[in-house]
C-alpha cells in the first residue's frame, strides 16, 4: 500500500476556540498535528500576557496526552515597547484583524495606517516578533484581498525587518507579492487549494464552504496550487480551521468558517499525490514553516496511508457538533498510525 511519512506536520493557522468547542476540537488538531499558531479571535480577544497563558493551559488541558504545541498568539493592538518585551518569549506572532473583516474582529485596526501603527511594528521588528495580517478590505466580496494589496506594500516597505505573514491567501495577486517583497511570506489553506466560488455558490448554496476571504476564481486557484505544490519557501500550509456550531453554520445568516482540521493531512495527501508533487509535501506541511518561524521540528511522526476513509457527518462533544468539509463523501488517504505504532 502507498504510505507517506510526514515528520512534525504544523498548521500555522488555526481557531481553536473555548469551552466545549476547544475540548471538541482541539484532539482533532492535535492527534496528527505537531503544533499550530493559534488565533486569537476569542471574546474577548486575547491581548494581555494573562490571557495568553490562561489560553495556553485551556488548550494543553484539551489535548490530554497528545504531543502538540500550542504557539499563541495576541491580537493586534497599539502595544507599547515594554509589553512586547514581556510577552515575547510566550507568543510567536501577532494578528492583525482589519476592524469588523470577520468572526470577533470588531476590536481590530479601523485604518492600517503606517505612521500611526510606527511605535507597535518597529517594537515588533526590533523585537523579531512576526505580524500575521488578514488581509481584506471592506469593498466588494471578490475584490476585497486584491484592494488590499497596496497595504501590504506599503507595510512591507515601511517594516523591511518586519516578517509579515499573509494569512490564507486566496488569489494571483497575492501569490505575486511573494517574490516582489523578502519580508512577505503567506499561508494557505486546504479549502482554498480545492475549491472556488463555483462550489461555494454556483449551484445551491454550501455554508460549510463558506468563508472569509471567500474562496476566488480558478486563475486563483490554479496561482495557489502552483506555489504549494511546488512548495515555494514562502509559503506554508495553514488550514484557517474554523469550527462553528452546526446551528450556526445551517442558518439564514451563516457563520463564515471552514472547518477542516480532522481530514486536512488525510486530504493534502491525496491532492499532492494527484498532482505526483507527493515528496513536496513535508515542506509544505512543515520544513518552510520552521525556517520562516525559526522553530524546531518537534519528532512527531505522521504515517498516512492510500486508503480509503469516510469523512463522518459532524463531530460531537456535549451539545456541541460541528460539520467537517467533506462531511460524508469518501477520500481516497488515511492516517496510519502516530510515533511509528
Ligand atoms: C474565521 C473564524 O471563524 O474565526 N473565519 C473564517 O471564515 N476564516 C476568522 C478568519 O480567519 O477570518
Ligand atoms: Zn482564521
Amino acid at each position: 500500500m502507498q504510505t507517506i511519512t510526514l515528520n512534525s506536520p504544523f498548521d500555522m493557522h488555526l481557531h481553536l476556540r473555548d469551552n466545549e468547542m476547544l475540548e471538541l476540537v482541539a484532539p482533532l488538531s492535535s492527534s496528527t498535528f505537531a503544533g499550530a499558531i493559534i488565533m486569537p479571535n476569542l471574546v474577548p480577544p486575547v491581548d494581555t500576557k494573562e490571557a495568553v497563558l490562561e489560553y495556553k493551559d485551556r488548550i494543553l488541558r484539551a489535548i490530554g496526552n497528545d504531543q502538540f504545541s500550542p504557539f499563541m498568539t495576541l491580537f493586534f493592538k497599539p502595544y507599547s515597547k515594554e509589553f512586547l518585551e514581556s510577552v515575547k518569549d510566550s507568543i510567536s506572532a501577532i494578528k492583525l484583524y482589519p476592524a469588523g473583516i470577520t468572526t470577533n474582529s470588531e476590536g481590530g485596526v479601523e485604518s492600517i495606517d503606517t505612521v500611526a501603527l510606527a511605535p507597535t511594528l518597529n517594537a515588533m521588528s526590533e523585537l523579531n516578533i512576526p505580524l500575521c495580517i488578514h488581509g481584506e478590505t471592506n469593498g466588494f466580496v471578490m475584490d476585497r484581498e486584491k484592494e488590499f494589496m497596496s497595504v501590504y506594500e506599503s507595510l512591507a516597505i515601511a517594516f523591511p525587518k518586519l516578517k509579515i505573514i499573509m494569512e490564507h491567501i486566496t488569489t494571483k495577486d497575492a501569490v505575486r507579492m511573494l517574490d516582489k517583497y523578502d519580508n512577505l511570506y503567506a499561508t494557505i489553506t486546504l479549502h482554498h487549494l480545492l475549491i472556488t466560488l463555483d462550489d461555494v455558490a454556483g449551484g445551491m448554496l454550501k455554508p460549510h464552504l463558506f468563508c472569509k476571504p471567500i474562496a476566488k476564481r480558478y486563475e486563483d486557484r490554479e496561482a495557489l496550487q502552483k506555489v504549494a505544490l511546488e512548495a515555494h519557501p514562502k509559503v506554508m500550509f495553514g488550514s484557517d480551521s474554523a469550527p462553528h456550531p452546526k446551528h450556526a453554520k445551517e442558518n439564514c445568516g451563516c457563520a463564515a468558517g471552514v472547518f477542516t482540521s480532522p481530514i486536512a493531512l488525510q486530504v493534502l495527501a491525496e491532492f499532492f499525490d494527484k498532482n505526483n508533487k507527493i515528496e513536496n509535501l513535508q515542506k509544505f506541511i512543515s520544513n518552510n514553516a520552521c525556517k520562516i518561524y525559526n522553530m524546531k521540528p518537534s519528532s512527531k511522526i505522521i504515517v498516512l496511508e492510500k486508503k480509503e476513509f469516510k469523512v463522518p457527518s459532524y463531530y460531537e462533544k456535549g451539545d456541541e457538533k460541528v460539520v467537517p468539509i467533506y462531511a460524508n463523501e469518501t477520500i481516497q488517504w488515511n492516517i496510519r498510525n502516530y510515533n511509528g505504532k
